[in-house]
């Protein structure tokens, strides 16, 4: 079976790790359709359009896109790629795993976290106006719908997966209706799971936690800019946003993309650490039911790992991002 993906490669240093990952993914015995599109200020210099229309239709027709990283102006220009990529197909669940790979030493060894992040409402709506010059207004929304949907997701992967705990991180005591509303759609979801401990966390009193001790958390269930900026957190337990890949799922339709932006302090370089990507793009191979090619592609990422050679700057390495590629290429091979 050929499976036709979307790609979208990205800008920044997104060109890069994605092509380092396809290589990698076309050795692992799948056969791969690639429809590849740009998006963004590279895509407007093109079509005109920061979101081509025939990349809207991809999506659609193939249902599994793999993403690069999109470069979003700060405090104007276009909207982001990625949260409208998000809120058009539905991608309401977030989903990063936090994992440490085996022979990278971190701060924190041993780290298996699960963030479940809300990728559909909140702040992240873009609901922003100027009511008077020096008065903006920014809406957050948050409905039953969407907090149910989000905590069912977290607490099904978490039965399904094994997984013991899962706790809500609000700041329901100031947002007291917002929070207070994703809170009482969580806690009724966790009735129907007694087989998973269920708590309630502050953001704040959170980011402290995790720090001294993220052992104490199994699965952080959060909206969706909390999520994000825990996401980031989460990531340097581990190593890095080089490392932690993530997941946008729907209904319908599934984008597999780093946590990671564009870096564009290292872009063009060749120093960029593709190990997100491919991380994602495992979770990709397990999501299109390949899970012997994500097996293989798993393993090879671990032997690199271990075997320390070949590793890439921000891990303590002198590897480039291509050279990274090969190792992984060869430990498949092996
Ligand atoms: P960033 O994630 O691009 O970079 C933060 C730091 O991590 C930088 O020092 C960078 O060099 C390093 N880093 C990131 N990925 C790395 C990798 N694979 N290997 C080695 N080092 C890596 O975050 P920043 O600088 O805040 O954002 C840059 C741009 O990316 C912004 O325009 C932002 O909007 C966009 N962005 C896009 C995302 C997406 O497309 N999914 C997600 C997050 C940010």
């Amino acid at each position: 079976m050929t499976h036709k993906v979307t790609l979208i490669p990205g800008d920044g240093i997104g060109p890069e790790v994605t092509q380092a990952v396809v290589r990698i993914l076309e050795a692992a015995g799948v056969k791969w359709e690639w429809e590849r599109f740009a998006a963004g200020a590279e895509a407007f210099e093109i079509h005109g359009e920061y979101i081509p229309a025939e990349l809207y239709a991809s999506i659609e027709r193939n249902k599994v896109a793999l993403k690069g990283p999109v470069t979003t102006p700060i405090g104007g220009g276009f909207k982001s790629i990625n949260v409208t990529l998000r809120k058009k197909f539905e991608l309401y669940a977030n989903f990063r795993p936090i994992k440490n790979l085996p022979g990278l030493e971190t701060r924190y060894p041993g780290v298996d976290l699960i963030i479940v992040r809300e990728n559909t409402e909140g702040e992240y709506v873009g609901l922003e106006h100027e009511v008077v010059p020096g008065v903006v207004e920014s809406l957050k929304i948050v409905t039953e719908k969407g907090s149910t949907r989000i905590a069912q997701f977290a607490f099904d992967y978490a039965r399904k997966h094994g997984r013991k705990k899962i706790h809500s991180i609000h700041k329901a005591n100031i947002m007291k209706l917002s929070d207070g509303l994703f809170l009482k759609c969580a806690r009724k979801v966790s009735e129907g799971f007694p087989e998973i401990q269920y708590g309630e966390h502050l953001i704040d009193n959170t980011c402290m936690q995790l720090v001294m001790n993220p052992y104490q958390y199994d699965t952080l269930l959060l909206e969706n800019l909390y999520g994000d900026i825990v996401s980031d957190l989460c990531a340097a337990f581990v190593g890095g946003l080089g490392l932690v890949p993530g997941a946008n799922i729907g209904v319908d339709c599934a984008i597999f993309e780093a946590v990671h932006g564009s870096a564009p302090d290292i872009a063009g370089k060749d120093v960029a650490n593709p190990t997100a990507l491919l991380q994602s793009s495992i979770l990709m191979l397990r999501h299109l039911d390949e899970s012997d090619a994500a097996d293989q592609v798993q393993k090879a990422l671990e032997t690199v790992y271990t075997e320390k050679k070949t590793l890439t700057r921000d891990v303590g390495g002198t590897a480039g991002t291509s050279q990274f590629a090969d190792a992984i290429l060869a430990a498949m091979a092996q």
